[in-house]
């Protein structure tokens, strides 16, 4: 089939990308010159595992091409995916313009009958409003199709090719059966792909997402509880956990959830209950109770130097928002350096994938580290903010010979408590 997909960030590069790998010729446009010319040279402009050898193979056989024009987009696909940003608007609201700004040039360029799939994830009501905008101009029949992704970063283009289910919102017979015969490749294993109305597919994305951001948050409030009443929440979790009903997975208790879709999307469902009058008091919790977490270990740092940090020194692990990728958004590190930052401290930082990212963020105000036993030298104390694998089996030794203080402030639970003590360290971790 014949494919475009406007927007080559995150999700438009790996949908493009999926696509082109199932034999569909993929055209994506994006307005940027420098990252179309990066792309058309064969370069991967973000770092997602196992995107590089597809978007080699599938360029080298010419079903993945990149064009600024979006004339020669909309003539080329006969599906058309929107994969265009939705930042956050001042309000919390899911900021429109760029989606519908496309919507509107769409009426005015098709010359034939196009499916257009909202990939970005956009507020209940949004694919009527697409459908209306490119009404106003066009003359030719078209279907809007909600399509959302339920892609990990780290893990995306697995997600992609192998999901657990497909959502289909339209109302258009014409448009499911196209959508589907696309698709069918990614579902052999029998996963399924569900129809459904198109206000639905947009809502099922947030409630997706809110509903992990509020487990995880829910695990954080019985991790910080266990603390109070001397409990392991490591315990806990399997315990829970082994139920079903409940399931392992997103009960790890840490530093709070980021990224560039849960904080968004909590606070865009949020604000959508607003708009309707409907309060999400859930959402609402969640939201507060995130944005605290991301300091969880900042009191614990305090009373360990006597509640006085000023010109102490402190190495930092991790950077990104989770392990396997180097986005920085939303990113619990962040608040994490802010605030020793402000209370006087310095840092010095260190990660496998984001320290490009937050140098071009924080500038001169941290210290970047080669390595991770380099970010130690002369530092009091480490903290750890991210879970990547190399920090998970450290040389002990050589980190309480770097260190100041034998102190280590584990964000995301790695170590074992008795194993820690044993080696002679003050070792602070989340709910245990
Ligand atoms: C998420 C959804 O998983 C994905 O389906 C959606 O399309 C986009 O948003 P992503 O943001 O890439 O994906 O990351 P995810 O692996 O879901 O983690 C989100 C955040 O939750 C991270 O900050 C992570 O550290 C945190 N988290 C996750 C926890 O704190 N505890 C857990 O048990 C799981």
């Amino acid at each position: 089939m014949k494919i475009s997909v406007i927007g080559t960030g995150y999700v438009g590069l790996v949908t493009g990308t999926c696509l082109a790998e199932t034999g569909n010729e993929v055209l994506c446009v994006d307005i940027d010159e420098n990252k179309v010319k990066r792309m058309q040279n064969g370069e991967v402009p973000i770092y997602e595992p196992h995107l590089d050898v597809l978007f080699e193979r599938n360029i080298k056989a010419e079903r993945l091409k990149f064009t600024t024009s979006l004339e020669e987009g909309l003539s080329h696909g006969d599906i058309i995916f929107l994969a265009l940003p939705t930042p956050e608007d001042e309000d919390g609201s899911a900021d429109l313009r760029y989606v519908l700004g496309v919507a509107g040039e769409i009426g005015k360029l098709i010359s034939d009958y196009k499916v257009i799939v909202d990939k970005s994830t956009v507020p209940v009501g949004t694919a009527d409003r697409v459908k209306e905008t490119i009404a106003q101009n066009a003359k030719v029949d078209f279907d809007v199709v909600s399509n959302p992704e339920f892609l990990r970063e780290g893990f995306a283009v697995d997600d992609f090719l192998k999901p657990e289910r497909i959502v289909i919102g339209s109302s258009s017979e014409k448009a499911i059966k196209l959508m589907e015969k696309l698709y069918k490749p990614f579902v052999r294993s029998g996963n399924p792909i569900l129809v459904m109305d198109e206000k639905s597919a947009e809502l099922t994305k947030y409630a997706a997402n809110s509903f992990l951001a509020t487990k995880i948050t829910f695990m954080n409030e019985i991790a910080n509880f266990c603390e109070k009443v001397g409990a392991n929440v490591d315990k806990v979790r399997i315990g829970m956990g082994t139920d079903s009903r409940i399931g392992k997975r997103f009960l790890f208790p840490g530093i709070g959830y980021g990224g560039s879709c849960f904080p968004k999307d909590v606070k865009a469902l949020h604000k959508s209950g607003k708009d309707a009058e409907f309060n999400f008091q859930i959402l609402e919790s969640v939201l507060n109770v995130n944005a605290k977490q991301k300091l969880a270990l900042i009191p614990k740092i305090e009373s360990y130097f006597n509640e006085d940090i000023k010109d102490k020194h402190f190495a930092v692990w991790g950077l990104a928002f989770k392990p396997e990728t180097d986005d920085i958004r939303e990113a619990p590190a962040l608040d994490v350096i802010n605030s020793l930052l402000q209370k006087g401290a310095t840092v010095t930082a260190f990660d496998p994938e984001a320290m490009e990212n937050v140098q071009r963020k924080l500038g001169d105000k941290i210290k970047y580290a080669t390595s991770m036993y380099d970010a130690l030298k002369g530092t009091d104390a480490l903290i750890i903010c991210t879970e990547w694998s190399i920090f998970r089996t450290p040389n002990l030794n050589k980190i309480k010979d770097e260190l100041k203080n034998p102190a280590i402030f584990d964000g995301r639970n790695l170590y074992d408590i008795e194993e820690l003590k044993e080696n002679g360290f003050d070792y602070f971790s989340i709910g245990r």
